[in-house]
């Protein structure tokens, strides 16, 4: 299937590791042209490596830290004519209300909830003034549609980002830009591993047990990046082009899954 997506250029926030990083390779095996950020250049250049190996495709690197206004100022300058924008860059740490004090959940939310809103802001206008029929895409996490305490500032702020991109993308339409999301469960990478090893210390008082906590997931598995990247690189191309002001909840239907 042709997905329409050679020689579109491609921001992805967050595209030095995990799911950013799957996803700027599911897009390069396309031919589109990833430009990837994140704060360590030296994580950036082995990404780069590593996408040009799996798919020949010559990744464009921009170091910036999508939590300030400086780091959002470089990437305007560096990549504000992208054709697609995949919204990324997350770190919220894990705990319940007592766990995080209000300056560290402030600080989180400088770069999940507040980087997001203000990358769509600036992408938008620059969409619109350009003319151009772009698309965005939230990657934001189940957590925001099926809240858990253990995870209180990333469900608050994922729900936030839902609501966003649901009220952003069923207006942006008029301009013929598409911003939607999508929520992944729980998707293996080092950030979620090292949030099991905290649970797993809590709950069964040893970190090193925690690929315990994956046996009663959908498939008895976390999600594979690939996985929520191939989902998408779809979403993104003109084959999903009715899709926006949606989020997607890509979880196995875990959410809906009777515990046993
Ligand atoms: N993994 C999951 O289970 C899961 C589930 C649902 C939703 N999500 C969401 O998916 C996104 C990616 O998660 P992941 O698990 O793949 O994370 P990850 O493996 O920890 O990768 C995070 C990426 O973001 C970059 N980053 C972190 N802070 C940044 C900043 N201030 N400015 C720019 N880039 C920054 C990191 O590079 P540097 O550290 O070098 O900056 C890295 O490239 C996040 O928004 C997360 O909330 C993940």
């Amino acid at each position: 299937m042709d997905l329409q997506l050679k020689n579109k250029r491609v921001v992805i926030t967050g595209g030095s590791r995990g799911i950013g990083l799957a996803i700027a390779v599911a897009f390069a095996r396309e031919g589109a042209l990833p430009q990837i950020v994140s704060r360590s250049q030296e994580s950036l250049v082995k990404a780069a490596v590593l996408i040009k190996e799996q798919t020949g495709v010559d990744a464009q690197t921009l170091s910036a830290d999508m939590a300030t206004a400086e780091g959002l100022q470089a990437l305007m300058q560096a990549a504000g004519a992208a054709d697609i924008v995949v919204n990324n860059a997350g770190a919220i740490p894990g705990g319940s209300l007592g766990d995080i004090d209000e300056a560290r959940w402030r600080q989180s939310w400088e770069l999940k909830l507040f980087g997001y809103i203000n990358v769509v802001r600036a992408m938008l206008e620059r969409m619109q003034s350009d003319g151009r029929a772009g698309v965005i895409a939230n990657i934001i996490g189940m957590a925001g549609a099926a809240p858990r305490n253990e995870y209180l500032a990333g469900s608050t702020a994922n729900a936030a980002l839902m609501a966003f991109t649901q009220a952003v993308g069923a207006d942006s339409v008029r301009e013929g830009i598409r911003v939607f999301g999508i929520n992944p469960s729980p998707t293996r990478s080092d950030r979620m591993e090292t949030m099991l090893r905290s649970q797993a210390e809590k709950k069964l008082g040893d970190a090193g047990r925690w690929m315990e906590l994956t046996s009663h997931m959908p498939f008895g598995r976390l999600m594979e990046p690939k996985e929520v990247a191939d989902l998408t690189v779809f979403c993104c191309s003109p084959l999903s082009g009715y899709l926006s002001g949606s989020v997607i909840n890509l979880d196995g239907g875990q959410m809906y899954a009777t515990p046993k």
